[in-house]
């Protein structure tokens, strides 16, 4: 294999780096979407917008966005909601936790700052959930500071454009495209370069079938001169997870659906869940596939809401699975479609869920996580069916 040299961060000379400014900013200038929060400076509305676009896409991020402002525009207003209110705006957007750093971060600037918004990235890095990249991001675009951003497109596009072969997800080349990008940043309009650098990502450097045709640094990118920019970025073997199975029963009652509210702290605080647990290994049938529901989940089912909520249910169906990947486990949510006979006030006692008969209509409006929208999804599907009962 040849050597490569590991110690520039990059290839490019003076000359060759402010001819990749003007083009890149020349094809911005030409290509950039119209997004609203392209038009505006205020640091209060690009916060929210790079929050959001962490989480999804940045066309999914608009009505997201749109909703969230028009309900507290401004800090002192996201400040004073209350988190459930937050988290309802949030919802369906999925990892609640940004949603729940941005109301305690306004929480902070209002009673710490004195209601004023950071001006520089070094400021912004210190509140809670503004990372390295939110922080460039923000002091970029609202304040014109030169501070480097660098997102899962914009390492795309640096190892591509550097023929850099070693993982992105290596804490090395991490370090090292964060120095590219601080020394690729110019002192004019760096906010404009970051978000050219993320739209070429997001538009034409993609991860699969990049436009090299239609890209404004091909002459300038390594990865294209060698034809291997379709194998780079390479990424670290991942290891494997184990995975989990847990089930979950929608309990209908004349057009409700018993629902779960987790305790406020934590994670998870405050959203919303089907009432279910976790299945030992001892209940998974060892000759079926490994996705393959518990043999017992329903019984599973039946006494654990005897048990910890005083329900006695009947299980009628079986929903679906959901599939789930975190970081550490693979989650398979096996749900049923069930009924209550008898008392139908939960027990609450030494029970940190509150639980609550809700309008099938309105699953939803409520904050929940990820995985629980799908099983909250496979109940409603069933639901509307035509001749479906509950
Ligand atoms: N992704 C996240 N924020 C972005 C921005 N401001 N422009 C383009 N892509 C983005």
């Amino acid at each position: 294999m040849p050597r490569r040299r590991a110690c520039s961060p990059t290839h490019l000379d003076g000359p060759q780096i402010a001819a990749l400014r003007r083009a890149l900013l020349a094809w911005y200038r030409r290509h950039a979407r119209d997004l609203p929060w392209r038009r505006t400076r205020d640091p209060y509305r690009i916060w929210l917008a790079e929050i959001l676009a962490q989480q999804t896409r940045v066309e999914t991020a608009i009505p997201y966005y749109e909703r969230f402002l028009a309900a507290l525009p401004t800090l002192a207003d996201l400040a004073a909601a209350p988190l459930e209110r937050v988290l309802g705006l949030w919802a369906g957007c999925g990892y609640y936790a940004r949603a729940r750093n941005l109301h305690r971060a306004a929480q902070t600037i209002m009673s710490a700052h004195g209601g004023r918004l950071p001006t520089t990235a070094a400021d912004w890095a210190a509140l809670p959930g503004v990372g390295r990249y939110t922080a460039g991001a923000i002091a970029s675009i609202a304040f014109g500071e030169r501070a480097a951003v660098v997102d899962g497109n914009v390492k795309r596009v640096l190892a591509r454009l550097l023929g850099i072969h070693e993982p992105i997800d290596a804490p090395a080349t991490v370090a090292r495209l964060w120095t590219v990008a601080a020394r690729l940043v110019p002192p004019q309009a760096p906010g404009d370069f970051n978000q050219a650098m993320m739209e070429l990502g997001a538009r034409v450097c993609t991860p699969r079938r990049p436009a090299c045709d239609a890209c404004p640094l091909a002459p300038l990118c390594r990865a294209r001169a060698a034809g291997v920019q379709a194998d780079l970025p390479r990424r670290r073997a991942r290891a494997t997870v184990p995975e989990v199975h847990a089930v979950a029963a929608a309990i209908t009652r004349r057009g409700t659906v018993l629902l779960c509210q987790r305790p406020a702290h934590g994670l998870l605080g405050s959203l919303w869940t089907l009432p279910g647990t976790h299945v030992g290994p001892g209940a998974l049938n060892p000759r079926a596939e490994t996705s393959a529901a518990p043999h017992d989940g329903p019984q599973l089912l039946r006494s654990h809401l005897h048990a910890h909520f005083g329900l006695n249910i009947m299980t009628s169906a079986a929903l679906g699975t959901v599939r789930h990947d975190f970081s550490h486990r693979r989650l398979r949510l096996h749900v049923y479609a069930a009924e209550v006979r008898g008392p139908v006030r939960a027990r609450s006692d030494g029970n940190p869920l509150r639980c609550v008969w809700v309008p099938a209509a309105e699953l939803d409006a409520l904050p929940c996580a990820t995985v629980d929208r799908r099983a909250f999804k496979l109940f409603v599907a069933r639901h509307r069916k035509p001749g479906g009962r509950h």
